[in-house]
């Protein structure tokens, strides 16, 4: 068995244990269960938006390449798409094919228009472009025509074409429409933000997914990067350690993760050491209550 092979039989195991470069992988990664089939999910996956929009230039995809196996040898599975990404779906499609890995992510894409035919030839589309029969998971991007694609939704998902059903959005001013369609529609998925600077979903939205048992995703985790400039020049706290933290972005996923309601988190990233550092919040202890206090007063 070749490097890579044992790497992957390790990681679907749960058992990769090691340290590289600063980032402690102290196994098994952590998971959290959907809640609507008990199928368990790495806690870090990817979010493409901007990050993974390139073309066929060997050079720009050569570190989006390294990213994916990032993800997979670390023990990370999920990756976020759209159509609305320009080439991102194809993009991963690609790069996991060549990769031998795109059995191996769960995949998140969504449908992003108006009207059931085009949102079936979106759909339909994706699946193309992401090299895929079936898809883990597709969501409603942003709510738009949400009424018409539920019922595609539900009847793909009866056929096995997809496996789970989800609403997305990135705004507070969604919150209440979320609010009524998670009370009045099944549902497996929402994927909403979240930061340590955004946090009115722990109000209602958090609660509320808990009681319906819908799984929480996690977008826009650092403000789109702009918490990074929050904290530039400015030292990891030394209390950081007690919840094996070991740079800001652990500090800003780790701060999401220590919430119950929140299944999985997905930075974009378009740098395989970013993605490493990323997933390194996906190991070891994670901050309690009196860190979270703590941790706010940080940016
Ligand atoms: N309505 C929706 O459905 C919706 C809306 C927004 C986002 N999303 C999804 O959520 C994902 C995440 O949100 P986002 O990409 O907008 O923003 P984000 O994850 O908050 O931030 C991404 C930025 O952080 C930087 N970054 C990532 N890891 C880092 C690290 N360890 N250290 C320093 N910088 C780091 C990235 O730059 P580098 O490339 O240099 O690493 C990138 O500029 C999206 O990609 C998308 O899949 C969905």
């Amino acid at each position: 068995m070749n490097r890579r092979a044992c790497l992957h039989s390790l990681s679907a195991l749960g058992l990769l244990s090691f340290t590289r470069g600063n980032i402690s992988m102290e196994g098994p990664i952590l998971k959290r269960a959907i809640p609507s089939s008990n199928e368990k999910i790495p806690v870090v996956g990817l979010g493409t938006w901007q990050t993974f929009d390139v073309g066929e230039n060997e050079s720009d995809r050569a570190p989006l390449k390294e990213v994916l196996k990032t993800l997979i040898d670390n023990g990370g599975s999920v990756v976020d798409s759209s159509p609305m990404y320009g080439n991102s779906e194809k993009v991963v499609g690609d790069l996991s094919t060549e990769l031998n890995l795109n059995q191996k992510l769960f995949i998140a894409t969504k449908v992003w228009t108006n009207g059931e035919k085009a949102g079936i030839e979106q759909m339909n589309n994706s699946f193309a472009l992401l090299k895929r029969s079936k898809i883990d998971l597709m969501q409603i991007h942003n709510l738009v025509d949400w009424k018409t694609h539920i019922k595609t939704l539900q009847n793909w998902k009866e056929q096995g074409r997809i496996k789970y059903i989800g609403i997305t959005h990135y705004t507070e001013g969604a919150y209440s429409s979320i609010e009524q369609i998670l009370n009045s529609t099944p549902l497996d998925f929402l994927q909403i933000n979240y930061s340590l600077v955004s946090r009115k979903a722990e109000e209602r939205l958090f609660p509320l997914a808990q009681e319906r048992k819908v799984a929480v995703i996690i977008n826009q985790p650092f403000e789109d990067g702009t918490l990074f400039s929050r904290v530039k020049g400015k030292t990891l706290p030394v209390w950081a350690k007690e919840f094996d933290c070991k740079s800001w972005g652990q500090f800003f996923l780790k701060f999401i993760l220590a919430q119950p309601a929140v299944t999985c988190v997905i930075p974009g990233t378009s740098k395989p050491h970013h993605m490493l550092d990323n997933l390194g919040a996906a190991y070891g202890r994670l901050p309690s209550p009196s860190h979270l206090t703590k941790m706010v007063g940080q940016v």
